[in-house]
């Protein structure tokens, strides 16, 4: 990345504005390696200048890759004029910097869910050409059987018109819960599929998206950002 001014740069972390940046450089209290700025408009390179205010180290990298565990309950979208979001888990100054999540959840379905502001990153994970595996756990209301993993495989043509690529479903031991493997994200796709089989889904959780799994160490409503590995492993999907 090339040099970008002082206050641009603290801007985008979403913790202060412009005009907020000009008084802290005027109070001497953001530094660059060490240094005191001088101006806000001074440029420096992102990747190579270490910036602290008050002495604490602030991360300018330019994009935010968030692994969330969603909640039931709350939409997966950035605003709502009655419902509460999965953005509103977010602290304010993640919440001002325009994230979004990377393909939608039901209300009521839990699990992985990557939230960024890299906008060319996220549509390259939605776009069907790319067809990034999603696996989904699903309990149902009966018992799954080999006819179920069959009519996935295949891919089927459900009554409301919507045709669907071929899924995998791996029955677990209980039978009447099973992984299910999409290419695809379409509209409450899961819970149409096994509803046309005549096995209703009960409860559903993302469990991964290509190379993202869902870390166990997350609770409920819980996020981290992504490691360098899994950010690596993203970028290869494009
Ligand atoms: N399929 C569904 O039916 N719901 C989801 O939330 C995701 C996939």
């Amino acid at each position: 990345m090339g040099q970008e001014r002082l206050d641009k740069l603290l801007a985008s972390t979403g913790y202060w504005s412009r005009r907020e940046v000009k008084e802290l450089v005027r109070q001497g209290r953001v530094l660059a390696d060490g240094t005191p700025v001088r101006r806000p408009e001074d440029k420096y390179d992102p990747d190579a200048v270490r910036l602290t205010v008050d002495g604490q180290e602030v991360d300018c990298a330019p994009f935010v890759y968030l692994m969330l565990h969603k909640p039931s309950g709350l939409l997966s979208a950035t605003e709502d004029r009655r419902q509460r979001t999965v953005l509103d888990l977010l602290p304010e100054h993640l919440r001002r910097r325009g994230l979004f999540p990377v393909g939608r959840l039901d209300k009521d379905t839990e699990g992985l869910l990557l939230l960024t502001d890299d906008g060319p990153l996220g549509h390259a994970l939605l776009s069907p050409k790319n067809h990034v595996d999603k696996v989904y756990f699903a309990r149902v209301d009966g018992v799954l059987d080999r006819s179920d993993v069959e009519a996935l495989a295949e891919g089927m043509a459900l009554s409301d018109g919507l045709r669907c690529l071929p899924a995998g479903l791996e029955i677990l031991e209980d039978g009447h819960s099973g992984l299910v493997t999409l290419r695809e994200g379409k509209y409450h796709q899961v819970k149409r599929m096994l509803a046309a089989r005549g096995k209703p889904v009960l409860y559903l959780k993302r469990l991964s998206m290509g190379p993202l799994r869902l870390d166990p160490a997350l609770a409920l409503g819980e996020w981290r950002p992504l490691t360098r590995e899994e950010m690596d492993a993203l970028r290869m999907e494009r």
